[in-house]
């Protein structure tokens, strides 16, 4: 049992240590798409790391929500079916651990709650695979739900969707989506 909590515990670390390197990929773009003082919801937080850079990095005000509440930092954790509306709603990395036959029903269920929606995914790569059996030992619900950028930019039609440059060191792949807003 001992075992099982400190290995926990360990790839808790490396998960938050893997986000901070993601954040800095991803922030250039969610930057442009958040202003200082916006109302946000991260949808499928996780720890609430990701959700924590983006509120320093923007300035905005955070508000989390996930399957359950395992946030740190004090961001407000608000209820996933009692909401409010807010200036953007985020998805990040959640929907590829939504099974494919759901995922835009979840996106458009959380349409309802934002003037603007920003979905960022993860590339199908062995890296990414491999970070959802990391997942998957970690205890999340991992369906391997993928999609090309392709496959996003079809499932997500009526989204923009834009194409995040990976540094040299850094071996996974992004597409961000947004819909609505003027950015
Ligand atoms: C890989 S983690 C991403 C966490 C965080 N967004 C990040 O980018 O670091 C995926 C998260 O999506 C959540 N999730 C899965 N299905 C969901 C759903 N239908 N609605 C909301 N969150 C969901 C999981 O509980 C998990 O915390």
């Amino acid at each position: 049992m001992l075992r099982v909590r400190r290995g926990r515990c360990v790839l808790s670390m490396v998960f938050d240590f893997t986000i901070k390197i993601r954040a800095r990929v991803l922030l250039p773009y969610i930057d442009c798409l958040v202003r200082r003082g916006d109302r946000v919801l991260d949808v499928g937080c996780g720890s609430g790391v990701m959700s924590e850079f983006v509120r320093r990095g923007t300035g905005c005000v955070m508000f989390v929500t996930d399957l359950k509440n395992d946030v740190k930092f004090g961001l407000p954790f608000v209820s996933m079916i009692k909401q409010d509306k807010y200036d953007v709603v985020l998805l990040i990395d959640v929907l590829h651990h939504v099974e494919k036959a759901e995922q835009l029903s979840v996106v458009r269920y959380w349409e309802g709650f934002g003037n603007k929606v920003v979905v960022i995914e993860t590339l199908p790569n062995w890296v990414a695979y491999f970070v959802d059996f990391l997942n998957w030992l970690g205890g999340m619900f991992v369906p391997y739900a993928f999609r090309s950028f392709r496959g996003w930019s079809d499932l997500l039609s009526d989204y923009r969707v834009i194409r995040v440059g990976s540094p040299l060191y850094y071996p996974l792949n992004h597409v961000v989506m947004v819909k609505g807003g003027d950015c």
